[in-house]
């Protein structure tokens, strides 16, 4: 994650200074080149090579499959594939798929090297099989371990759905720290007190610590929830605010609409990251914030697009001041698979005046490393 976001942080700087740039799409490459890398172990250099088909093909799988949702006269297949985009949405499905492909063959191979090798560095192995075990060793009611097939739709799974949401909201909060100069000197002070001058890589130890950026990511997740509603089936009789749901009906929960919820959250329209500090948000209603969804079926890569984001937005900000460019009425929401911007998000940046230097060693450091220099 340090890597990708240094890499995104050189290629923001060729726009800082003043000059206005829409910052979606390089947001959203780093976020697929950490996915690929930390979860499927190959790297696309989506950041570096932009043109890749595969890049490519995501935009317009997503763009497909948003005008068939909303073209019911579509939603026959065999209408779809006679009059309407049926070939194209196959001719992209086929490029995606032969990626994941080759991403989830490398998984078996390096999972077989890996198990049949005896090296020492255990804990190193161990990190590195997690993902790949929970896939491969997973087995249904009846002991069946997952087909090739199922393995490269868990594969897309994770690809779409780990990188498109994570760069979305880093997005939103980048434009709401862009429109609320005070919320962003806040974050500034925090980055300040936690790296002090350095441009070290962040370490585990700083993302506990970087409390008011979690704030400002819980509270940007709450005003542009990535997933913007999301659907469940009722597996039993309810019975809800005196309205009788009987089962197998289906609900489609909204959070966007959920997070305006008055009750629970004053003023909704305003961005107030203090809402989450512990001692604002430990009675709140477990249900009234519910970005990854709740429940069985929730998202299990929460704690893991946190981290990427408080990775991501800490090296931005440490380097640069940002101003967004656009009110909140110019931002023209698109509720497709994802909630965007229609015309991304368009700021400035300013590089911070503060020097960030690589880290150096305090002198009491190095007289631990150098006993004999003493
Ligand atoms: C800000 C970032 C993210 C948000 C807002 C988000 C939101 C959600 C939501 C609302 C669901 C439930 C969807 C439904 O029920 O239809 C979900 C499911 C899922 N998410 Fe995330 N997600 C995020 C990041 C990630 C990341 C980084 C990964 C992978 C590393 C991931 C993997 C998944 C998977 C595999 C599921 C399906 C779980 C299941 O069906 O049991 N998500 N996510």
């Amino acid at each position: 994650m340090n890597e990708q976001s240094d890499i995104l942080v050189q290629k923001l700087e060729k726009h800082s200074d003043k000059e206005t740039f829409n910052c979606f799409s390089h947001i959203t490459l780093c976020a697929l080149d950490i996915i690929c890398e930390t979860a499927m172990g190959k790297n696309i250099y989506a950041q570096s090579n932009s043109d890749s088909e595969y890049v490519k093909a995501v935009y317009r799988m997503s763009d497909i499959i948003h005008r068939r949702q909303k073209m019911p006269w579509f939603w026959s297949d065999l209408v779809y594939y006679v009059f309407g985009e049926g070939r194209k949405h196959n001719r992209n499905l086929k490029i995606l798929h032969s990626f994941t492909e080759s991403v989830s063959n490398n998984f078996v191979i390096r999972l077989d090297s890996l198990s049949s090798d005896s090296d020492t560095d255990h804990t190193v192995k161990k990190k590195r099989k997690a993902f790949l075990d929970m896939l491969l060793n997973a087995t249904d009611e009846q002991g069946n371990c997952l087909s090739q097939e199922n393995i490269r739709e868990e594969v897309d799974t994770f690809m779409f759905e780990g990188h498109d949401t994570t760069a979305a909201a880093m997005n939103w909060a980048i434009h709401l720290l862009g429109s609320h100069p005070e919320e962003q000197r806040k974050v500034h002070k925090e980055l300040d007190e936690v790296f002090g001058t350095s441009d070290r890589p962040v370490s585990m130890e700083d993302l506990k610590r970087l409390r008011y950026l979690e704030c400002v990511i819980k509270e940007s997740l709450r005003l542009f929830p990535s997933v913007p509603f999301f659907g469940r089936t009722f597996c039993e009789d309810c019975n809800i605010n005196g309205f009788k749901v009987p089962k197998g009906a289906n609900a489609i929960i909204i959070p966007y609409a959920l997070h305006r919820d008055p009750r629970h959250f004053p003023d909704p329209e305003e961005f107030r990251p203090e809402r989450f500090l512990p001692e604002n948000s430990s009675k709140r209603h477990p249900f009234a914030f519910v970005p990854f969804s709740a429940g069985l079926r929730n998202c299990i890569g929460q704690r893991f697009a946190l981290m990427e984001e408080k990775v991501i937005l800490s090296k931005i900000l440490r380097h640069f001041q940002v101003e967004a460019k656009q009110q909140r009425d110019e931002l023209r929401l698109v509720g497709e698979l994802i909630l965007r911007p229609e015309s991304g998000i368009l700021i400035q940046l300013t590089k911070r005046t503060q020097k960030l230097m690589p880290e150096v060693p305090t002198l009491l450091q190095v007289l631990e490393d150098h006993p004999s220099s003493r």
